[in-house]
């Protein structure tokens, strides 16, 4: 270096950024940590190095926010939150706007994508036992999230106002009215009417585009605060800060930028938009599970259809709604059922305290388990498909079986988790 020359700022972590750093990122910077936080989260936040397939669905789920905030943007500026226009307008928005029909498509498509995303992702918590300690708030606030997303997903359903939107909203809302004591009031009160109108729809619309997106985006940076705070799990679900180098880097760790970035999880990216073109293009409608035949046609308060469901991400818990069919204690079955529908969903909540597995992984746990598991999945499709079809007596008898092998699975789950013969685990990640 020449004398009287300045020594460059260097700034690690932005590839050709990385030399002397331009002088606009490092004014920036001296006022707003945009490169510490990189730093902190993407080029040294070391990642285990054994994640796997499981590990997609994190990035996958961010994607599918995005594509859900950026066309329900754009068909905003086309729907019209009026009982009397708006059916008119997603017509007009699918058939008038330029590529609005591409917009729409996504958007309903996307809807389905994120619960099949988030189930996934969620699942692969339950396999490598990510949500025990110390990682119990990222899975409550991931918990909040899918609370939410299906709270987004109920209010989104109404705004097309078709028969199964104004049907659906109708029985969903209904059922609040079982609740003793405030159950009535309460129904009117979140429909602003006596019946679904254009009331329920202008609130159900600024849930749909303000209220809960803006809840939601909160709720998804603690989600990753959190999680960075203590670091990912892995599928061995051993803690590879016990084993650092002289600098304190995990030896079992990488850098997630770039090595997951790019090798991992733009790869998911490019096969997750593959398979979401080819449904947006040639099955948007998925033989009616992510869009409704009924829902073709303008909803009318005067002719209900013959057969009324939600959509296939509500249907398990529906189906467990429906199977609640005994006046316990002089209280009536549709109570139970709200409540047993309610409970199905809040249970997950307490999954990090119910589970008491000497280990994290399932890779480490008895066979016992993982037939535990398999029927618990297996039970959950059942529910969700019986909750698709009219009632019937035999989807009765095979959903209240369903739904006791479903609560008994958590409500086990202190006794069951401890059974068995468990492998040793490793010290380090294997590959
Ligand atoms: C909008 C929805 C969501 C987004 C964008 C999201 C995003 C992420 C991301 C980016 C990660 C890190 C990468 C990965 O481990 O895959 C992560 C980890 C995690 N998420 Fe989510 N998530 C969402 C919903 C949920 C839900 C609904 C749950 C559970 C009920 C959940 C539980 C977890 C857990 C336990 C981890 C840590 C996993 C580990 O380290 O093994 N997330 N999430």
């Amino acid at each position: 270096m020449a004398a009287g020359k300045k020594e460059p700022v260097v700034v690690s972590g932005l590839g050709a950024l990385d030399k002397p750093a331009s002088g606009l990122l490092t004014w920036v910077d001296a006022r707003f940590p945009v490169m510490s936080n990189w730093r902190a989260h993407m080029t040294e936040y070391y990642a285990p190095k054994n994640f796997n397939f499981w590990y997609f669905f994190g990035s996958l789920a961010m994607l599918v926010l995005v594509i859900q905030i950026v066309t329900g943007i754009f068909l905003v500026m086309h729907y019209k939150p009026d009982a009397d226009k708006a059916f008119q307008s997603v017509e007009y928005i699918m058939r008038e706007v330029p590529w609005g029909w591409l917009i729409r498509y996504m958007h309903s498509t996307g809807a389905s994508m994120f619960f099949i995303v988030v189930y996934l992702h969620m699942f692969r918590g339950l396999l490598y036992g990510s949500y025990r300690k110390p990682r119990e708030l990222v899975w409550v606030f991931g918990v909040m999230i899918f609370l939410c997303l299906m709270g987004e997903a109920f209010f989104g359903y109404l705004l097309p106002w078709g028969q199964m939107s104004y049907w659906g909203a109708q029985v969903i809302v209904n059922l609040f009215g079982a609740i003793p004591v405030i159950g009535p009031d309460l129904s009117i009160w979140i429909r602003g009417d006596y019946v679904v109108s254009d009331a329920t729809l202008n609130r159900f619309f600024s849930f749909h585009v303000i209220a809960i997106p803006l809840v939601l985006l909160g709720l998804v940076a603690a989600h990753i605060l959190a999680l960075h705070e203590v670091g990912s799990n892995n599928p061995d679900g051993v803690d590879i800060n016990e084993h650092k180098d002289a600098k304190g880097i995990p030896l079992d760790g990488i850098p997630f930028h770039p090595y997951y970035t790019i090798g991992h999880d733009l790869f998911a990216a490019v096969v997750f938009l593959i398979v979401f073109s080819i449904i947006v293009f040639f099955a948007p409608e998925m033989g009616g599970y992510f869009l409704e035949s009924n829902n073709f046609i303008a909803a009318d308060s005067l002719k209900t259809p013959p057969h009324i469901a939600p959509v296939w991400y509500f249907t398990p818990y529906y189906s467990i709604l429906r199977a609640m069919v005994w006046n316990f204690f002089w209280i009536d079955a549709k109570v139970w059922g709200v409540a047993g529908m309610g409970a199905s969903t809040l249970i997950f909540f307490f999954l990090p305290w119910l589970d008491r597995s000497p280990v994290k992984s399932i890779r480490y746990r008895p066979s016992l388990h993982k037939y535990i598991y398999a029927v618990f999945v297996v039970c959950f499709f059942i529910l969700g498909y019986l909750g698709t079809l009219p009632p019937s007596p035999t989807g009765q008898i095979v959903s209240q079986i369903c739904m006791v092998l479903y609560f008994g699975f958590f409500l086990g789950m202190p006794w069951w988790s401890r059974m068995g013969q468990f492998k040793p685990v490793p010290d380090r990640v294997t590959m």
